[in-house]
């Protein structure tokens, strides 16, 4: 591979939506963001140069960084943030992926505005396994607010109770026609009739799973997290926040002036308060000349979309996800475990603080928590302390392995849905063989959970509805091809069950990627020790790692 160099200016920059101006954070001005281009085997440098008012990191989501922790980016887990005036320079090597992965800003809800696509090409020389598509294109999901999503999440921090929802969705930052003022912003993607089209699609939004479709069109949908699947047609993609789908779009033989609406909306289980607007882009056939310009007006379809909470569809779309699993690429499913995890996920509350009205229900504050665990921030980064030895007051290493109760979590939940508070972790030494079971506890929202994690792929070997039977549910797991990701969504009302090789040291964030979820502390950190070979160890931190 080769080096390639980016420089990422962190900056304000004056943006239009919904006919109103605001200024809103950016790398180099530009939003979405520049995309970052490598082949598989390229190394990354990455300067990322903070000034603005805000601490900022960078994540490059779903990027393995085999023994390049220091370069991951969360804030206060792989990093402290790099403060205004600072830099830091990201720097590590796309091993062993290529596909489409997104970097985001990983500090409070700053991804909103600070978020653009990676895309990594295979080594020189070597094809897709599917036709070689005549063009590519990003299609970033993202949301657009128009007030300060700081105030709102930190007042939400505060006071306890559930943050309001986006104006709007958007696609590669526009939301499109059926938005007021916005029928200038609008994507718009040309296609020549006959040609095969790769969409790279991104969802970069905050808060909610979506539904994607063009009006007219079939998709084959062939990679998804940067993973080739087998292909297969579908008329629309769910996509959840943190996952990236690619799909090949095959422009037919419509006449030269038809155009489609590509449209995009949450698929969302619960009661919970969501944004049920859509935002759109159109596909425009290519118009060979003049003359028929304005001679032919054709209809604008739309594309019948699920209805929101279509679980039916939702279930069947993500069962359809399989490795490919061949000789070139096989799926590399651990087969024996040595260790089994059971982690519930869901919401939760903390009293409200003495001498203080708190607006969750009965005066609490809306929490998170995996196993009851609610995350709580440490002041300095996890993985420094971790490499230091320094980790007193910062972390403990008893994560439960377990929840400390358990209950039908598919039935009333139980009288105290109280959590508690801390900075826990799991150690894992080198070379672990982990299953993970991930049980929704449908508490206080019926909402799906997309969880990511830092520094694998894991294989989906299991999934279902109601409680986990661990005496049942696994004879049933796939460990001949399952889907290989890094986000993968929890059921509302079920489980997931996933494996992966601990062979990456450092520390490894895990996390709901519904921003608002995360910040209430649905999320925890592996620590995965030095193994003893030379290859199996983390290397010292850059010399200009920020400092807490
Ligand atoms: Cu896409 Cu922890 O992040």
């Amino acid at each position: 591979g080769i080096t390639r160099h980016y420089k990422f200016n962190i900056q304000m920059q004056n943006v239009t939506r919904l006919c109103q101006t605001k200024s809103i954070m950016t790398v180099n001005g530009e939003f979405p963001g520049p995309r970052i281009i490598a082949r598989e085997g390229d190394r990354l440098i990455i300067k990322v140069v903070n000034n603005v008012q805000y601490n900022v990191t960078i994540h490059w989501h779903g990027v393995r960084q085999l023994r390049s922790g220091w370069a991951d980016g969360p804030a206060y887990i792989a990093q402290c943030p790099i403060q205004t005036g600072q830099s830091y320079v990201y720097n590590f090597t796309i091993i062993g992926q290529r596909g489409t992965l997104f970097w985001h800003a990983h500090i409070s809800w700053l991804r909103l505005t600070l978020y653009g696509p990676i895309v990594i090409f295979p080594k020189k020389g070597v094809a897709y396994p599917f036709p070689q598509p005549f063009k590519e294109i990003p299609i970033l999901f993202g949301e657009w607010w128009k007030a300060d999503t700081e105030k709102i999440i930190n007042q939400s921090l505060q006071t306890g109770g559930a943050p309001n929802i986006s104006d709007a969705y958007t696609i590669n930052g526009l939301p499109g026609l059926l938005y007021n003022c916005s029928a200038k912003d609008t994507f718009k993607l040309k296609v020549k009739p006959g040609k095969t089209y790769l969409l790279r699609v991104i969802n970069a939004a905050l808060n909610d799973e979506l539904f994607f479709s063009i009006a007219n069109h079939n998709f084959t949908v062939v990679e998804v997290d940067a993973v080739y699947v087998k292909p297969f047609k579908t008329n629309t993609i769910l996509i959840t926040p943190g996952q990236t789908t690619n799909i090949l779009l095959k422009a037919k033989h419509f006449h030269p002036n038809a155009t489609f609406l590509m449209a995009a909306r949450p698929y969302a289980t619960g009661p919970a308060s969501f944004d049920n607007s859509t935002t759109t882009g159109i596909l425009e056939y290519h118009q060979p000349s003049n003359k028929t310009k304005k001679s032919n007006k054709f209809p604008l379809l739309k594309p019948r979309l699920p209805i929101f909470n279509d679980t039916t569809f939702a279930t069947s779309f993500v069962k359809k996800i399989r490795s490919l699993a061949n000789a070139k690429f096989p799926a590399n499913v651990p087969k024996k475990v040595d260790k089994h995890f059971f982690f519930t996920v869901g919401l939760g509350l903390i009293p409200c603080p003495q001498n203080q009205t708190c607006q969750g229900p009965n005066n609490t504050k809306f929490a998170a928590s995996v196993n009851n665990v609610s995350f709580v921030q440490p002041n300095i980064a996890l993985l420094q302390s971790h490499y230091f030895n320094q980790s007193k007051g910062v972390y403990t290493t008893d994560f439960p392995a377990n929840p400390p109760f358990k209950f039908n979590y598919t039935g009333t939940p139980p009288s105290n849905i109280f959590v508690t508070t801390g900075t826990k972790v799991v150690m894992l030494p080198f070379n672990t063989s982990v299953e993970l079971v991930m049980q929704d506890t449908s508490i206080i929202g019926a909402e799906s959970h997309p969880l990511h994690l830092h520094g694998f792929n894991f294989f989906v070997v299991g999934q279902g509805f109601g409680n986990y039977n661990s005496s049942k549910d696994p004879a049933n797991f796939n460990l001949v091809d399952p889907a290989e990701r890094n986000t993968v969504s929890v059921p509302s009302g079920g489980w997931v069950a996933i494996r992966f090789l601990a062979d990456n040291p450092g520390v490894w964030f895990m996390h709901c990627h519904l921003e608002v979820h995360t910040s209430w502390g649905l999320k925890m950190a592996w620590m995965v020790m030095d193994g003893k070979g030379p290859k199996q160890k983390l290397p010292r931190p850059p010399a200009d790692l920020p400092k807490c």
